[in-house]
Parts: C-alpha cells; structure tokens; sequence
C-alpha cells in the first residue's frame, strides 16, 4: 500500500515534541506539508523530513491535497480547520479539546461522515501504559464497583511549554476559550468516562483565575457524579508550580486503585484483604519528559486498517460536553445536567 501523505497544522510544541516525531517514524507515512503563520516554524520542519512549508491551511489543502491531517493549532481553530480538512478529503487527528462548543463537535463529526474520512481526538491518556493497565484491571473485575474518586491534572502552566511562552495563544480567551479546563480538565473528563466506562451525568463546578495574567482559568474543581452512582472530583491547575501531578485514585468496592502516585510503581491495587499488587508499566508523560503518546500510530493504523478510530470525534465530543457544563455550573452557581 502506498503511504498516507500527512500534512501538519500548527507547528508549536505538541507538533514538535509528539505529532511530528512520531509519524516521522511511522513507516506507513510520508509527511508531505507543515502549515504555520510563523513561517520559519513550518520551513524547519520541511527542511528536516521533506514536504512543502505554508503560511495558510487553506493553499496547502488545495494544493498538496494530504490524505490526513493533524490539527494541532491554538483551540478556537481546531473546528473550522477539521471541517476544511474533511471536506477536502482527509482523515483528521485534532487535538484536544477537539472544539470549544458542543455545536462545533457536533458539526466536525458531520463532516468527517459526510465525506467518510476519520475523525481522531488527540486524548493520549487513554493510551498511557498506566492507564492502559488501570483498565485492564478494572475490567478484569478484581476491584468490584468504582464508589469514589479523585482524578487531577496539573503543572506550571503553559508559559513552560507554549512555543510562545509566557506570550502564548493558551492565555488569551478569543483564541483559547478555555484555560486549565481546556487544556487539563478535558483530558481527565476524557479519561473517568474510559476507565469506568460509564458516563458523567451531572457536574458543579468551582473555576477561577487565581494567579496567571490573562483571562482564562488556571484552576478548577470540579465534583462529578457518574450515571452509575459514583460521586468524584476532577481537578485542573495550572498553578502546581511545585508538585506536577497527573494521578488519579479509584476506591472501589474490593480496594483501591492509585495511579500515578508513585514514580516507579505506576499503579498499585489495594485490595481489602491486605494483599498490595504493584505495577512497573512504564511512565505517565510530564512536560518535562515526554513520552510517544501512541496517538499518531493509532489514527495512521486506524486510515491503513479502515477501522474506527481508537478515540473517534464522538468520545471526544463527550468529554468536551463535561467541561462545557462545568463552565455554565461556575457561571450559573448551579448543578448542570451533562447525561
Ligand atoms: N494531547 C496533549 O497532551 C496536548 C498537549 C499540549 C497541547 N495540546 C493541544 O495542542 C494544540 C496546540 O498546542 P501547542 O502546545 O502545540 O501550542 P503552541 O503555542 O506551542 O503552538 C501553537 C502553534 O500554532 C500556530 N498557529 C497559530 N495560528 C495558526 C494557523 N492559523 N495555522 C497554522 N498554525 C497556526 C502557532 O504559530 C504556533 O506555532 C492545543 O489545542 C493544545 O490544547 C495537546
């Protein structure tokens, strides 16, 4: 089979550190185009793997015609440019939060049907070699119900991990819309709905801007109650200037899961009767240390194999609703309905 031809939208630091890389070493992939306003920033990368560079998504659509695309630009972009993406002809990966509405969701997942390409949502936690494992175990039923939990998300911010720093798109709400939620809440939403596989029925929320510039949320607290029963809380921060943390604790009927609490051992399962399992499975990804995320390989898989997805638009559209609410809760003082 010939390769898919991968153009990339955005060349900042997801692309750099994860997308770029790692279809660069997918060897059913030829990277054919990177797009950036900052021009030098797409030029680099042609330059070094080959393709042409762009200012502008739109030219590089009509003219190198890629058969995907990686979305990977400031969020309020992600929904008009996938759109553009599918109705040109290619397969999606958008990152998260793949919208900042439900309506963009909503009309990115029609596009992508209408002209039957993929549509894939960057939420590599699900993929994460401790979250993998919490899964198994979850489903293997050892730990019975989930009753309770608390899943949390942060580090200093993205003025240490923007390509732009301190000046970055993250910190100004017409481009970000969201803050923390969107960038670290989303992806703990996304990740309660996987491991207990049920969804949030219900949020409160509690969302501030306590201590960046700009105007967008750096912290959140958010307590969900699951369609199941189970009552949790779910976390952001971009403020853990000390203590970077991307944990999350189960305590189920049986025992009790901890993910990511410890350095080496990634999950420890306590169960009631005193017996302690824990487990090696590799690391979480940090800002600092960063891990493939599986992502890039799963969608390329996904376009070779014509399978679904593994996180397809719809999942992702999902847990992006469990964050839109919790911004009206914060907004309205009251409890918002999600399911
Ligand atoms: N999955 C993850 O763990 C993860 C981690 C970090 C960021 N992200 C997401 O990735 C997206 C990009 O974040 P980042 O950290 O790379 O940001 P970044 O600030 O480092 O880079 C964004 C890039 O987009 C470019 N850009 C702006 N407008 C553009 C346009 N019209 N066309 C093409 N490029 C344009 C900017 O010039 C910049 O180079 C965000 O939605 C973010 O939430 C996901």
């Amino acid at each position: 089979m010939s390769k898919v031809r991968v153009a990339v939208i955005g060349c900042g630091s997801i692309s750099k550190h994860r997308h770029i890389p790692e279809y660069a070493s997918n060897e059913n992939v030829e990277l054919v185009a990177f797009v950036d306003p900052v021009i030098e920033r797409a030029e680099e990368y042609a330059a070094k793997h080959g393709g042409k560079a762009y200012a502008d998504y739109e030219t590089m659509l009509a003219e190198v015609k890629p058969d995907a695309v990686s979305v990977c630009t400031p969020n309020y972009l992600h929904a008009s440019m996938s759109i553009a993406a599918a109705n040109a002809g290619a397969h999606v990966l958008v990152e998260k939060p793949m919208a900042v509405t439900d309506e963009e969701a909503a009309s990115m997942i029609e596009a992508a049907a209408k002209n039957g390409v993929k549509l894939m949502v960057g939420h590599n936690q699900r993929l994460m070699p401790p979250h993998v494992k919490a899964k198994q175990i979850l489903e293997s039923g050892v730990l019975g119900r989930v009753l309770t939990f608390r899943t949390s998300f942060g580090h200093p911010g993205p003025d240490g991990w923007s390509i732009d720093g301190a000046g970055s798109w993250f910190f100004r709400k017409p481009e970000a819309i969201m803050g923390a939620m969107g960038d670290l809440g989303v992806h703990k939403s996304d990740l309660i709905r996987y491991l207990l596989n049920d969804e949030v029925s219900e949020v409160a929320a509690f969302i501030g801007t306590i201590d960046k510039a700009g105007d967008v949320d750096d912290n959140a607290n958010v307590v969900v109650r699951m369609k199941s029963g189970a009552i949790g809380s779910l976390v952001a921060s971009w403020t853990y200037y000390k203590g970077e943390d991307n944990s999350t604790v189960l305590w189920c009927e049986k025992g009790v899961m901890k993910i990511g609490t410890h350095p080496e051992d990634q999950v420890i399962v306590e169960l009631r009767d005193g017996s302690v399992e824990k487990h090696k499975v590799g690391e979480i990804s940090t800002n600092t240390k960063q891990l493939s995320s599986g992502v890039v390989d799963a969608f390329i898989d996904s376009i070779v194999n014509d399978t679904v997805p593994a996180i397809p638009g719809e999942e992702g559209r999902k847990s992006l609703q469990v964050i839109l609410s919790a911004f009206e809760s914060q907004a309205t003082g009251q409890f918002i309905k999600v399911n």
